[in-house]
């Protein structure tokens, strides 16, 4: 970056332990404070914390709400959030308040997407429950009737997001011989879109999706998208996953459908309020649960903390932000 010899290093406040290269390099090129990672930091406290700084290097459990933006201390005029979902931050406000705001998009594509085809995977063939009856010794034998799940191949999936992830899955999922079909604010060009059909509406493409993927960014209009009305729509026994944002679920409509069979199986990483989600989902067999871990790799954990330095470093240097929101 940079920074001539003798010049002040900018500070920056680190909000959470992130990984061990990404922390070296934090402190290696900035005056960093790091935040304990024993509490988090909201609201006021996050507030006060940036008291000095000139930039925040934060994640998805920090929320940049309208009104910690408007508290911040004028000389914090950057933040650069370790996620590629940037619902955390009201970006709005942000943009008003004139702070930039940087994401980290690419580096976790593949990651997420492989979570998406274990959930599709352990959800369609039971694999909480194959697991539990192993580990509790409830495993008599093979038996030529008992644990029959889903098969993926050939079956439609439907991708609700079409972009970078939502791609990276429906590319793994081809390697299932399943049939892709999607929606998406925009129509993909031929190449991207590989021989997959495209449904203007998210309503059409969910009376298609034996399997639902939920890859789509949350906004204020998809906020409880997948409702009982639109699992209404879904072919009888569907399989549904997220990725995404638990926001985009209606857990109460989908814990009925799931009691009732009406949809056979869900796998999901993110939920509604997590980590204190929906205490329901946990007495369903037919749930494959995951902690949000869909970048939850090694490379892909440094990748992200880079990058959100990339952009660090670029606003510091006069620079556009690499990956910038707002
Ligand atoms: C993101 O980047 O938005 C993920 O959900 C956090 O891994």
């Amino acid at each position: 970056m940079n920074d001539p010899q003798n010049a002040r290093k900018p500070k920056i406040l680190v909000t959470r332990r992130f990984p061990d290269a990404v922390m070296a390099r934090a402190a290696r090129d900035y005056d960093a404070t790091f935040h304990d990672d024993s509490t988090l930091l909201s609201g006021d406290a996050l507030v006060r914390a940036c008291e000095g700084q000139d930039g925040l290097f934060f994640s998805p459990t920090e929320k940049l709400t309208a009104e910690v933006i408007a508290g911040l201390p004028e000389s914090v005029k950057v933040a650069a959030t370790f996620s590629v979902g940037v619902d955390h931050v009201d970006l709005e406000a942000a943009r008003a308040r004139g702070l930039k705001v940087g994401n980290t998009p690419d580096v976790l594509t593949d990651a997420t997407a492989d979570i998406a085809l274990l959930l599709m995977l352990g959800a369609a063939r039971r694999a909480y429950e194959g697991e539990r009856m192993v580990r509790e010794e409830r495993w008599y034998g093979w038996s030529p009737t008992e644990m029959l799940g889903i098969h993926m191949s050939g079956k439609r999936l439907g991708i609700l997001g079409m972009g970078r992830i939502g791609q990276a899955v429906a590319r793994r999922a081809r390697g299932f011989d399943m049939e892709i079909h999607y929606h998406n604010r925009s129509r993909l060009s031929p190449d991207l879109e590989a021989g997959a059909t495209y449904h203007e509406s998210p309503d059409d493409l969910l009376k298609v999706s034996q399997f639902l993927s939920i890859n789509a960014p949350a906004t204020k209009e998809n906020h409880h998208f997948l409702n009982a009305e639109r699992i209404a729509l879904l072919p009888e026994r569907a399989v549904v996953v997220n990725t995404a944002r638990g926001t985009l679920v209606k857990d109460e409509d989908l814990i009925a459908a799931l009691r009732s069979g009406r949809i056979a199986a869900a796998g999901l990483d993110v939920f509604e309020g997590e980590p204190k989600i929906n205490p329901v989902y946990k007495d369903l067999s037919n749930c494959f649960l995951l902690p949000h871990m869909g970048s939850a790799t090694e490379e892909t954990r440094d990748a992200m903390g880079f990058k959100a330095l990339d952009n660090l470093d670029a606003f510091f240097a006069g620079k556009p932000l690499p990956a910038e929101v707002a």
